[in-house]
């Protein structure tokens, strides 16, 4: 067969070929750079609990690039030594015994030598050291609530933590949804930079360790899917300096402010349901009394609503100076947080921005 001559139409081709292969390869090292700075990355480890499963990785990886390298190119190889020439027949024949057993053998023993290091650091990851700091940690559709056992603290979403302090978290599962007592649903607690993931099962108690060696802010989010409003269940954990942390301890240990005046006293009184045209009074679901043991605890706990820096499964920002969002979310919750289980309040405009003023102060 004749050489085929080159045409413009296949130095076209060869051209648009080489074109795609670089476009993905840039694409490939973007995604890798823009990685460092992504809020959500298990690749970018901000402790131990996260650091060590981010070893097992690059060595997982380091170990498939090789494979990768002897394969292909042994596939490259092939290709142009055993490519068409003329004349030549390819040889014909059925299965190789000894090819066979080595393609066989050798994975099963990269199999092997990869479960020494894997199950290792599952055992020791589950370790959990003298004198850990403990909080409890209940998933909720769709938020998650957080109780300091020993320092009688209760709050959603944000989690605080002293850095370079292991803390384990006993993940509980709610058997009974407690704004309509449907069946809870499984959910999954994942801070990527922070701690692997742990699966949250209705009825049980599973414990995970996380520990922040970097004070800062770690954004996590619920990992198994949950319904409606899974992907708007968002955790927030805030590893604190131990002055920070202990400060926030004595702050969300007192009791809430009870100097509502002006429009937060009105907004105190709708919240009560004692004034305004509300249907559902808010404490009828959130409590704004501190402490884990404070109840009505259908909803989040609010003591100290306005020290958080996000509301509504950590999705939106708090700020009282633009309180659209906070607006939106008490006039119509589903309507801006698709699923979400907080009623209607059925409150106007102006009843809703009493409400926010009173919201403020509860610091
Ligand atoms: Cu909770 Cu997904």
């Amino acid at each position: 067969m004749a050489k085929k001559p080159t045409t413009p139409l296949t130095r076209l081709r060869r051209r648009a070929r080489w074109g795609g292969l670089s476009l993905l390869l840039a694409l490939g090292s973007t995604a890798c750079q823009s990685a460092d700075d992504a809020p959500q990355s298990s690749l970018n480890p901000a402790g131990p609990y996260s650091d060590r499963p981010d070893q097992l990785w690059d060595l997982t990886f380091g170990i498939a690039v090789v494979i990768f390298v002897i394969v292909q190119g042994a596939l490259v190889f092939a290709l142009i030594k055993f490519r068409h020439k003329e004349g030549r027949r390819a040889a014909q024949f059925h299965g190789n015994t000894k090819v066979e057993i080595l393609l066989t053998a050798v994975p099963a023993l990269i199999l092997a030598g990869l479960a020494v290091p894997t199950v290792g650091t599952i055992f020791d990851l589950s370790q959990e050291p003298p004198g850990a700091f403990r909080v409890k940690v209940i998933a909720h559709q769709f938020w998650w609530e957080f109780q300091y056992p020993e320092q009688d603290i209760i709050t959603a979403n944000e989690l605080h933590i002293p850095v370079d302090t292991p803390v384990r978290l006993s993940i509980e599962g709610a058997t009974s949804d407690r704004v309509d007592g449907s069946a809870e649903v499984l959910h999954s607690f994942w801070i990527p930079r922070l701690a692997g993931t742990q699966d949250v099962t209705p009825g049980h108690t599973n414990n995970l360790l996380i520990e922040g060696s970097e004070p800062g802010r770690y954004m996590g989010q619920c990992k198994e899917f949950c319904g409606l409003g899974h992907a708007h269940m968002r955790i927030v954990a805030y590893v604190d300096t131990q002055e920070d942390f202990d400060r926030w301890v004595a702050d969300q240990s007192q009791s809430a402010a009870e100097s509502a005046s002006g429009d937060a006293a009105t907004g105190r009184a709708i919240f009560n349901g004692e004034e305004g045209g509300g249907s559902q009074p808010c404490a009828g679901c959130h409590s704004v009394d501190a402490g884990v043991d404070a109840t009505p605890n259908t909803g989040p706990n609010l003591a100290h609503f306005a020290s958080r820096s996000t509301f509504a499964g950590a999705v939106f920002r708090l700020d009282f100076d633009n309180p659209e969002d906070l607006a939106a979310w008490i006039r119509d919750p589903a309507a801006v947080k698709p699923g979400a289980k907080m009623p209607d309040t059925g409150l106007s405009d102006d009843e809703i921005q009493d409400v926010i003023a009173y919201l403020e102060t509860l610091e």
